[in-house]
């Protein structure tokens, strides 16, 4: 069963078509946006051995050539160095204004694709097929593209729009245990943020998702889309609602800059983490119920994911270095830290009222539990 999720955005609206079996249909949900049956594929050489030769036949299926593009895989290609490579490779592929480029991969691979699209011969279209959990809720809905600077993580980028998402919800079947329950993180972040019917649905459901129930995932992942389609409808260009999308991320980027962006802790699991802590901040500031925090983490933990600082292996700054790098995060205005607090399960917003103190005691509690 597909379920379509339609991001209504104008000129620029697309669907999002999520479940089983789509990278075998490409070809025909592709074929329709094609001036000639040629695509070039921007991929990882992880998703290209699982992947690139099902897509290829799923697009010969239709009559539709491909040309390959496989670049290593991991954070690093997010990086000035591989989107020349990918531009200079795309004009080397004789791909015209007219022509489609196809993001295979994961959140790095989306964004770099995406943005290469986007500046070459001043933008052609392209279509994300997302092949992690993470990139299928959340990186390759939403048009963010972009890479990496020695300066800090997204720095350089466009927002640019696909054309079509295809989430094969299939493909998830490939992911590690561990690299499932990170994305998963994105999941439960929906949830939190704006549906607490999503989030119930999640506490009876969350562990069918995670031994691999193929109707519950495509559900998970449909829902998603879905909150995400309907925020990024109302603030494309994130001057406002887009930012709730940023639940627990300001303690996010925090903990994954002091663990140098590392093994230790992958991103969805840093999302996790600063989903508790926003809730634990909204209960001591008294926004939020107080029997919140420990909803959010008896779920967290119920998955099996990091929930607390404790559970970030290694070292950790203190406090105050801690909240200094809260600082550093792009989404400063004016100095001001904004954070994504709630006012109980389904129900976040955005605020740049949050007294340091109460961050700084947050973050001195969390860490002393690390015993
Ligand atoms: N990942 C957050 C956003 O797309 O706005």
């Amino acid at each position: 069963m597909t379920r379509q999720v339609h991001v209504d955005l104008g000129e620029r609206a697309y669907d999002v078509q999520v479940g089983p079996g789509l990278i075998g249909q490409a070809g025909a949900w592709i074929a329709p946006l094609l001036a000639r049956p040629r695509v070039a594929v921007i991929t990882d050489e992880r998703v290209a051995e699982l992947h690139l030769e099902p897509l290829r036949a799923g697009l010969k299926a239709q009559g539709i050539d491909m040309v390959s593009l496989a670049l290593p895989a991991g954070e690093a290609t997010k990086s000035w160095p591989f989107l020349s490579q990918a531009v200079e490779w795309l004009l080397s592929q004789k791909v015209e204004r007219r022509d489609v480029v196809v993001a295979l991969g994961g959140g790095v691979i989306g964004d770099l694709a995406g943005f290469a699209a986007a500046i070459l011969r001043r933008g052609v279209r392209f279509v994300q097929i997302p092949t992690s959990l993470l990139a299928q809720v959340d990186s390759s809905v939403g048009g963010k593209t972009g890479i990496n600077t020695p300066h800090g993580k997204n720095l350089v980028g466009a927002f640019h729009q696909p054309s079509l998402v295809l989430a094969d919800t299939d493909v998830l079947a490939t992911l590690t245990p561990r690299d499932f329950l990170a994305g998963y993180g994105e999941v439960v972040k929906y949830g939190l943020l704006g549906d607490a019917s999503f989030f119930s649905w999640l506490e009876q459901n969350g562990s069918a998702l995670a031994a691999g129930d193929r109707d519950a995932r495509v559900q998970a992942v449909a829902r998603s889309v879905e909150m995400k389609a309907e925020i990024v409808v109302r603030d494309e260009t994130e001057q406002g609602d887009r930012a709730l999308l940023n639940l627990g991320h300001t303690f996010c980027h925090a903990l994954e800059a002091a663990t140098g962006y590392s093994d230790r802790l992958l991103h969805g699991e840093g999302v996790a983490v600063g989903c508790a802590l926003a809730f634990e901040l909204s209960a001591r500031l008294g926004l939020c119920p107080q029997e919140d925090p420990s909803r959010v983490r008896a779920h967290l933990r119920d998955m099996g994911m990091k929930t607390d600082l404790a559970d970030i292996p290694g070292d950790l700054p203190g406090a105050e270095a801690l909240l200094d790098l809260m600082g550093q995060d792009k989404k400063v205005i004016d100095g001001q830290l904004r954070f994504i607090l709630a006012r109980g399960i389904g129900a976040a917003f955005v605020t740049s009222d949050v007294p340091g103190d109460a961050v700084l005691d947050l973050l001195k509690d969390a860490l002393a539990a690390r015993g």
